[in-house]
């Protein structure tokens, strides 16, 4: 049989225990219920008390195997995205792909930021297009409680943490992944930066920083309005590119990093809010984990069924963007 589209097989996903409420943040920093809940639609976010990205990547990782007939040695890639690695090298891919024994798999790491789960899908769709893999584990994963100041009101009520994991194949079905696009704006990085820098560093002190200087800083109103430009743009590209309408459209997924944000979409394209699955207000911000995340959710309330055309569309630091069009 030849095989000749990108299909999804399996999602898993994963969240720390711990609950992160809006009442406790009121605790912490100067803000209110009202604020968060009006201003984002977050109500709560995972933290991870004394787990690593790799270990929620394992879990998510497993989750999505599970559910499926493959074994790990039958995976040839591994793609693991996250903001919050645990270390420079090794990447959390190679962890992963140990842990799971799937040592048939070349595996290495890709930063997008929030847009990961976007940029790896299409990575995989390219690799299996190339004829250089048939069955892949995409896994995003992320500790962004690690980098957040929870002095600073402005980012500490956006950010959880948690992990979502996809296998996708190579397959005999024409349709799978129907069309994707993906952007970068390098210029504007500076809207949503987390330096990787030494805290002391005796040889170069001139490069080292305090530990303030490695938390996360937002420019969240230049975010969004860039999202509020992208995110319509790479929806159209995705169904301009395929030739399927909006009214084919079963779901669009988005990054969950704003409720108005997502309203922005749904006003834009007049969509029902049935069409626009949204999750954040349990674990706010998960950068790159979002989609998956939602997309795991999904699949286990019987929300996807064969057949369905979907969009996810993600957008974040880079500053990065982009969306897939799936039939799933
Ligand atoms: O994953 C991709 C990355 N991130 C994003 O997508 C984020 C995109 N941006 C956003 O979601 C929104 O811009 C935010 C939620 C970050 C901020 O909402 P905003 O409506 O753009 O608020 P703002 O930054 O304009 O702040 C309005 C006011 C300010 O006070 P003044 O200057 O008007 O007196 C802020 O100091 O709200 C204040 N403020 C807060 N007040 C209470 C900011 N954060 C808080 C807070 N509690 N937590």
């Amino acid at each position: 049989m030849i095989a000749i589209g990108t299909i999804l097989v399996s999602t898993g996903s994963y969240v720390p225990e711990y609950r992160l409420t809006n009442s406790m943040l009121t605790n912490m920093v100067d803000t209110s219920e009202e604020w968060i809940i009006q201003r984002t639609g977050i109500r709560e976010r995972r933290v991870a008390v004394d787990q690593t990205t790799t270990e929620l990547a394992i879990v998510a990782a497993k989750r999505a195997l599970e559910d499926t007939d493959l074994i790990p040695q039958e995976l040839d890639l591994i793609v693991a995205c996250t903001a919050t690695p645990d270390s420079y090298t090794p990447s959390v891919a190679c962890r992963v792909q140990t842990a799971l024994q799937a040592q048939q798999a070349f595996a290495f790491d890709l930063s997008a930021a929030c847009s990961g789960f976007v940029y790896a899908t299409d990575v995989v769709d390219s690799y299996f297009r190339a004829g250089k893999a048939r069955t892949a584990l995409v896994i995003c994963a992320e500790t962004l409680s690690r980098i957040i100041d929870y002095t600073d009101r402005t980012t500490c009520c956006l950010f959880g943490d948690g992990a979502g994991a996809a296998v996708y194949q190579w397959s005999d079905r024409k349709d799978g992944i129907l069309q994707t696009v993906m952007g970068a704006d390098g210029s504007r990085a500076d809207a949503l930066l987390a330096k990787a820098l030494p805290v002391e560093d005796p040889l170069h002190p001139d490069r080292a920083a305090s530990s303030a200087e490695r938390f996360l800083k937002m420019n969240g109103k230049e975010v969004f309005r860039f999202a509020a430009r992208t995110v319509p743009e790479a929806i159209d590209h995705v169904l301009e590119g395929s030739g399927i309408t909006l009214d084919q459209i079963d779901w669009i997924i988005p990054h969950q990093a704003n409720l108005r944000i997502i309203d922005v979409i749904c006003r834009r394209y007049g969509l029902r809010k049935e069409q626009v699955y949204v999750n954040l207000e349990r674990y706010g911000n998960t950068s790159s984990a979002s989609i998956p995340l939602c997309l795991d959710e999904m699949r286990r309330k019987g929300l996807l069924q064969t057949g369905q055309h979907i969009i996810f569309v993600g957008f974040g630091g880079g500053l990065t963007y982009g969306a897939v069009l799936m039939c799933i």
